[in-house]
């Protein structure tokens, strides 16, 4: 009898999905962009950041939870949206739903979901919010919101960085396809099949779902037209995170998609804190990619965000093990954020400021 493999941290869910995973499905999830610059900074920049912790501080009582657009969470870590998870286990979207909720974390649910919006809030006993494409027909993608609003979600997510697919060399060489039975079920039910995206890896096939003409004023339709509070996904200029607070955006997410669209685009944690300045109060503000450890987690606090988003690590421990796995991945996670907080003499995440950053990491404004 072989011994299951001891799973400690978000790499060894990793190796764990790469064993199991078909290697299309394993570069769709890993993959980024043409060289993966910005993939790879994402994370190394998160590395590079030095802590400074204080010491001598009674820690024997923490306290790991915060409120993300109001709603209450165990801790400062999101779900980020992501697409087609039953491509990592066939109980997709209902088994991260189930794991989150159990945890009292928060899932994003993607308009390019296996598992419709319905079907998510049926299982899902926590706060939840939805990610919105504005793809070619918008009228589509306003039902989307009608219909994540009739199911509970509570806030709507618009990613803005997807004008164009970004080049997927990994998906063009292992000539990646959705496999049958895989589709981006909110279409579905829309009657939109067509628009969704087929063949990914290619500018040109995904021409046909993406609409190009997404500008402020849809972010300003969109506020009008919905009572949830709205969050632009995919800033990274301080100049897109003030016209998005005055186009009415509630939340920013300071995210380049994981890599995955503009190679050589900066890293998240080197945006992150001139995007907080710039809303200097007047929105949430939250980051993703490359977060792999409950100390870059403390770090992306320490830089101005009130909670980060975690994508592929969820994935990995999803094709690792489904909804138990992903509740393991998220018990280590806040194992490591807690023993963070601890390490660094802290006992409530308000107490995270940037002088918890070495002088050299401190951001320069
Ligand atoms: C496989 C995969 C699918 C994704 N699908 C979406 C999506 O449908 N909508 C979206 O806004 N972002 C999507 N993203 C981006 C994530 O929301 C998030 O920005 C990114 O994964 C964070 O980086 P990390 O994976 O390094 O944590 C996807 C990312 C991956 C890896």
């Amino acid at each position: 009898m072989t011994t299951p493999p001891v799973l400690l941290n978000s790499d060894d869910y990793e190796d764990e999905a790469r064993a199991r995973l078909s290697p299309g499905a394993y570069g769709y999830f890993a993959g980024g962009s043409e060289d993966e610059i910005t993939l790879r900074e994402n994370r190394a920049a998160w590395e590079r950041m030095a802590l400074l912790p204080r010491v001598l501080v009674d820690v024997s009582r923490r306290n790991l939870t915060t409120t993300v657009m109001g709603s209450p969470v165990a801790m400062p870590v999101l779900l980020a949206p992501c697409a087609m998870n039953a491509l990592a286990h066939p109980d997709g979207e209902l088994a991260v739903a189930r794991a989150a909720s159990a945890t009292g974390v928060l899932q994003v649910l993607s308009t390019g979901s296996s598992r419709s919006i319905e079907e998510v809030a049926a299982v899902s006993t926590g706060p939840r919010w939805f990610q919105l494409y504005c793809i070619r027909d918008p009228e589509v993608s306003l039902s989307l919101v009608r219909r994540a609003e009739a199911s509970g979600y509570s806030a709507i997510v618009l990613t803005v960085d997807m004008a164009v697919l970004g080049t997927r060399e990994r998906d063009l060489r292992t000539g990646f396809e959705l496999p049958d039975g895989i589709t981006w079920k909110n279409l579905e039910a829309a009657d939109a099949q067509a628009l969704a995206p087929r063949v990914h890896g290619s500018p040109a096939s995904a021409d046909e779902t993406w609409y190009q003409a997404l500008d402020w004023n849809f972010l300003e339709e969109l506020c009008r037209f919905t009572a949830l509070p709205v969050l632009v996904k995919g800033v990274l200029s301080p100049l897109d995170a003030r016209l998005a607070v005055e186009h009415g955006a509630r939340g920013i997410v300071v995210s380049n998609h994981g890599g995955r669209q503009l190679d050589g685009a900066i890293s998240t944690a080197r945006a992150l804190p001139a995007v907080a300045e710039a809303v200097a109060g007047r929105a949430e503000v939250y980051v993703d990619g490359g977060i792999r450890r409950g100390s870059h987690v403390l770090k992306a606090l320490a830089l101005g965000a009130r909670a980060a988003l975690v994508g592929r690590p969820y994935l990995w421990a999803l094709a690792a093990g489904g909804e138990s796995g992903v509740g393991d991945w998220l018990e280590r996670i806040r194992g490591e954020f807690d023993a963070a907080m601890a390490l660094s003499g802290l006992t409530d995440t308000s107490q995270i400021s940037a002088s918890l950053l070495a002088p050299e990491s401190r951001p320069s404004t």
